[in-house]
């Protein structure tokens, strides 16, 4: 049966999941009890925050390797370390996060695109964005935050991965963007499930973990709605702006109004409102059809006082035989070119200050 020695020499070299020191260095292990009898083994642990995914996944691993080492049974106990000990780690990932996207002290602006209701053509506007503020001749990448629902690879008719470059991801170019989407890290179009911290988590390494090199701008196109990844994105981009896409029926206004109001709360500036499918234009009669209602894109921005940026009818890209990206409006044609003014919009405004 294992002594008290023995736990301690198993465990002194598994890792605090937040602070990466051994519990040896954090003397995380705090209490050792063995019943012989029952060869039940039981232990308390300090570690840098407890309740979260990564607790669970140390706990396994702490089970396994007493039940490996001889131990029948194994009760565990999760503490917080102290906060002097936790500062003491600290600022070694303070620095990496410094050295990131994260750190504040970039000069990549951000800019993250959001809705109330789903499938109103926010992802196309990221993509459609990002390509006009490329056309205009900034450095753009793209974020697909939509970890469920992501799309941006398809829609640009991105079939490359990213290719891993010592301990970063390097982006996948395409014309010119640079793109990072949960897509890329799926296999066979295979439904998400992970849950909550583990997306949070995947969120912040798109950031950290992502060789970026020096963009102007960062677009993030979010899931639909105010949940939870919403939400990780206002507080992890305490600086980024927003566009809010809607179509023109009054009622879809009505929700994404919620989105706005999220970002207020959050102090995150809202650069405008996005129009799309304002209208259906017949190519025969050149007659508008306003097929989802009309006033919607002006309701919203009166309510978050702010402005239209841009009102986008319904149509398809051109279609083109070189380049397959479905959801790309090209340069010279008329839904290419109202991106072509939103962009400078932006540029206009995040360059005010
Ligand atoms: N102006 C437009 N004209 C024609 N089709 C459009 C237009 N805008 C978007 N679409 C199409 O509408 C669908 C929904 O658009 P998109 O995926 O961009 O919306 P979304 O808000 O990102 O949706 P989700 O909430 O599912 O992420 C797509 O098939 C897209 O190609
Ligand atoms: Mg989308």
């Amino acid at each position: 049966m294992l002594t008290k020695e023995e736990v301690l020499k198993v465990l002194n070299p598994v890792k605090d999941p937040f602070l990466h020191r051994t519990l040896e260095e954090t003397g995380g292990i705090s209490e050792i009890n063995i019943k012989e009898d029952r060869q039940h083994v039981s232990v308390k642990i300090a570690i840098g925050k407890i309740n979260t995914a990564e607790q669970m996944q140390l706990q396994q691993e702490v089970v396994s390797i007493l039940k490996k080492n001889g131990a029948k049974t194994v009760g565990l106990r999760f503490e917080q370390l102290p906060d002097e000990v936790i500062q003491e780690f600290q600022p070694a990932i303070n620095k990496e996060k410094e050295a990131s996207l994260l750190g504040g002290n970039t000069k990549t602006k951000f800019i993250s695109i959001a809705s109330g209701k789903g499938g109103v053509g926010k992802s196309t506007v990221t993509v459609n964005l990002a390509m006009a503020l490329m056309r205009l001749g900034k450095k753009v990448g793209i974020i697909d935050a939509d970890i469920y629902g992501f799309s941006i690879p398809d829609m640009m008719g991105i079939d490359k991965r990213p290719v891993v470059r010592g301990k970063k991801i390097i982006p996948v170019e395409r014309f010119g963007v640079k793109v990072v989407s949960m897509g890329f890290f799926v296999e066979d179009n295979s439904p998400i499930i992970w849950r909550g911290p583990m997306l949070g988590k995947m969120l912040t390494s798109f950031f950290t973990e992502v060789e970026w090199g020096d963009l102007d701008y960062l677009l993030l196109d979010l899931p639909p709605g105010t949940g939870d990844i919403a939400l990780d994105v206002h507080e992890l981009l305490p600086s980024s702006k927003e566009v809010i896409v809607t179509i023109p029926h009054p009622s879809a206004a009505f929700v994404a109004a919620r989105a706005g109001q999220m970002a207020l709360q959050t102090d995150h500036e809202i650069l405008g409102v996005v129009e799309n499918m304002a209208y259906f234009k017949s190519e025969e009669t050149g007659k508008k059809e306003y097929v989802f209602g009309k006033g919607g894109g002006d309701k919203l921005a009166e309510v978050l006082k702010t402005k239209v940026l841009g009102r986008l009818p319904l149509m398809q890209p051109y279609e083109d035989e070189d380049e397959f990206a479905p959801s790309v409006y090209q340069q010279d044609h008329p839904i290419g070119q109202e991106y072509h003014r939103i962009g400078s919009k932006v540029i206009a405004k995040m360059e005010e200050e």
